[in-house]
């Protein structure tokens, strides 16, 4: 399923709010605890986000959709920046919406994901959010980095009148370096070229092979690939790509270069190529480095990436080592 994380600007959130409605009334059905108790109509789901409108308008909420190529929104989350002026760098991560129908595909992940860009965007480097204990939300934080701070008891209600505890979450969001920009490109890009040699060097003097080969055929598969360019202050400074491994799930990381005495620069490409990739619609990245490159198996690893086993024209290779990360 391939489908595009958009920002509902002021213009077009009312166009969105029988599409909003449906994924709240829907979740809500499905036993969410997002605020409401069922049943809850799509009339009443569509007031709810009616009410944002005003909030929307002034840039206070932020809401995030994610949108299938038919135009359906199949998710949402709502990212509201703290108002008080203590709390310029603070926002609350809300109504964290996938439909029923579209769950277990990385949707979420991938909304969350850009609502922390768009956070950064904003100056906020404080995110947080309460979730019912227990729930599926509660291991998709976990997993993306989020820390627990404990749990409340009774919190919220039940709709047989009971009540459930919620646990309270925050993540600080790794800081990305001043001026840097990430923004896909032609693998072409005249400013892209000196990057890719000097990357194409690096590898060739310490391991023998230069790697060009990771963009061979690039045209053909251009449409299910995504190169980034990563400039600092407008001067490049890295790349990276992912382009489809033979199932249609699984894309491969290729071409993944910062330039030396950079820092953050690789972590804020792979974000962005991984993002890129859950909205191509895989659902899995590989890829392959040498056990040689120690910094590039330890970035790989910090960043989630688990070995698995060699791959494709790696088997075999014992210089080789192969990662994969779910998506
Ligand atoms: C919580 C919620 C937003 C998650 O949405 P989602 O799109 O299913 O989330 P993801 O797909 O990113 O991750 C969910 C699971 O699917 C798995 N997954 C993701 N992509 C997958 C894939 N391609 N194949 C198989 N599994 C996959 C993830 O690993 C994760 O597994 P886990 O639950 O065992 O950790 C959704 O369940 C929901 O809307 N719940 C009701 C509302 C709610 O409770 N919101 C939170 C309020 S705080």
């Amino acid at each position: 399923m391939r489908y595009d994380i958009i920002t509902a600007g002021a213009a077009d959130f009312a166009a969105a709010i029988p599409g909003l409605a449906q994924v709240l009334a829907a979740s809500v059905a499905n036993g969410a605890a997002v605020g409401f108790i069922p049943p809850l109509d799509l009339d009443a789901a569509a007031a709810f986000w009616h009410g944002q409108e005003g909030a929307v308008r002034s840039g206070e909420k932020q809401i995030l959709l994610a949108v299938t190529q038919t135009g359906r929104i199949i998710g949402t989350v709502t990212l509201a920046l703290a108002p008080q002026v203590n709390g310029t760098h603070r926002a609350e991560i809300a109504k964290m919406l996938v439909h029923p129908d579209a769950r277990r595909q990385g949707v979420a992940a991938s909304l969350l994901k850009r609502a922390e860009e768009v956070a950064r965007s904003k100056g906020r480097r404080l995110l947080v959010l309460d979730t019912r204990e227990g729930d599926d939300a509660e291991r998709l934080y976990a997993r993306l980095g989020w820390q627990s701070c404990g749990t409340i008891p009774d919190y919220a209600l039940n709709g047989d009148g009971s009540s459930h505890t919620t646990h309270v979450m925050y993540r600080q969001l790794p800081a990305a370096p001043a001026g840097l920009t990430i923004e896909p490109a032609s693998p072409d890009a005249q400013d892209a070229i000196p990057l890719i040699d000097a990357l194409s060097a690096d590898l060739a003097a310490r391991f023998g092979s230069d790697g060009r080969g990771g963009l061979a055929g690039w045209d053909a598969v251009a449409d299910r690939s995504l190169f980034a360019l990563a400039r600092l202050d407008g001067v490049p400074v890295g790349c990276g790509a992912v382009r489809p491994w033979e199932d249609g799930e699984v894309a491969e990381i290729k071409r993944m270069y910062a330039v030396p005495g950079s820092t953050g620069v690789g972590a804020a490409i792979l974000s962005f190529l991984e993002d890129g990739a859950r909205r191509l619609g895989y659902r899995r990245l590989l890829l392959e480095t040498r056990w040689a490159n120690d910094r590039a198996v330890s970035f790989y690893r910090r960043h989630g990436y688990r070995l698995v086993p060699n791959y494709g024209s790696y088997q075999g290779r014992a210089e080789s080592a192969c990662f994969g990360k779910i998506l």
